[in-house]
C-alpha cells in the first residue's frame, strides 16, 4: 500500500515534452494512482489552463513564459500546503522550467519524450498538420524551439514503454525521493 511519507509537504510533478508527447494521458494515469493512495491531487494541464488562468494568451516565448510562471505560482501554493501537483504544458524553455524548479524545491522534473515524427504521426488535434501547412506560426518542434530537459528525474519514452509502465516510473521516482512511501 502506498501513502503520502509526509502530510505537510507535496511535491510538484512537472511534466514537459512536445504536443503529443504524451504528457497528458500519463498525468492521468499517475493521478488515479495517487489518488487509490489517498494523496490529494490537482492536475493543471497546459490546454485547460489556456482556457482559464491564462485565456487570452498567446505562443510567442513572452507568453509562453506567463503561462508557466502562473501555473509555477499556482502549483507552488498548493503543493506547499500539502497536495500533489502535477503539471503538463509543453514548457519548452529550460530557463522558465529551471526558474519553477528553484522556486517550488519539490520538484520533480518528468520528460515525456519521443521523436516528433511520432508526435506528428499521432497528431491527435491535427495541428501539426495545420503548422506544416503554415496555418499556425511558431509551432513548437516545428518552427518554434523545444529545449529538452538535460537532468529530468524522469524520462518516459512513450513511443516505446506503455501508459503504464511511465506511470510506474514515475511512481518509483516518488518513492526513492521519500515523497511516497510503501506501507
Ligand atoms: S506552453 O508552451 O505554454 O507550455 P501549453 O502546454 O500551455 O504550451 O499549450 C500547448 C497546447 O496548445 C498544445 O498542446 C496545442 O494544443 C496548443 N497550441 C496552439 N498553438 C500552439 C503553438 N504555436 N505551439 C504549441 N502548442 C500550441
Amino acid at each position: 500500500m502506498l501513502k503520502q511519507a509526509d502530510r505537510e509537504r507535496g511535491a510538484v510533478l512537472w511534466f514537459t515534452g512536445l504536443s503529443g508527447s504524451g504528457k497528458t494521458t500519463i498525468a492521468h494515469q499517475v493521478e488515479e494512482q495517487l489518488l487509490d493512495a489517498g494523496v490529494p491531487v490537482e492536475i493543471l494541464d497546459g490546454d485547460v489552463v489556456r482556457e482559464n488562468l491564462s485565456k487570452g494568451l498567446g505562443f510567442s516565448e513572452e507568453d509562453r513564459n506567463t503561462n508557466i510562471r502562473r501555473i509555477a505560482f499556482v502549483a507552488h501554493l498548493l503543493q506547499r500546503n500539502g497536495v500533489f501537483v502535477i503539471t503538463a504544458a509543453i514548457s519548452p524553455y529550460k530557463a522558465i522550467r529551471d526558474e519553477a524548479r528553484d522556486m517550488i524545491k519539490d520538484f520533480v522534473e518528468i520528460y515525456a519524450d519521443a521523436p516528433l515524427e511520432v508526435c506528428e504521426g499521432r497528431d491527435v488535434k491535427g495541428l501539426y498538420a495545420k503548422a506544416r501547412a503554415g496555418e499556425i506560426k511558431g509551432f513548437t518542434g516545428i518552427d518554434d524551439p523545444y529545449e529538452a530537459p538535460e537532468n529530468p528525474e524522469v524520462t518516459c519514452k512513450t513511443d516505446s514503454e506503455s501508459v503504464e509502465e511511465s506511470a510506474q516510473k514515475v511512481i518509483d521516482k516518488l518513492i526513492e525521493m521519500k515523497f511516497l512511501t510503501e506501507a
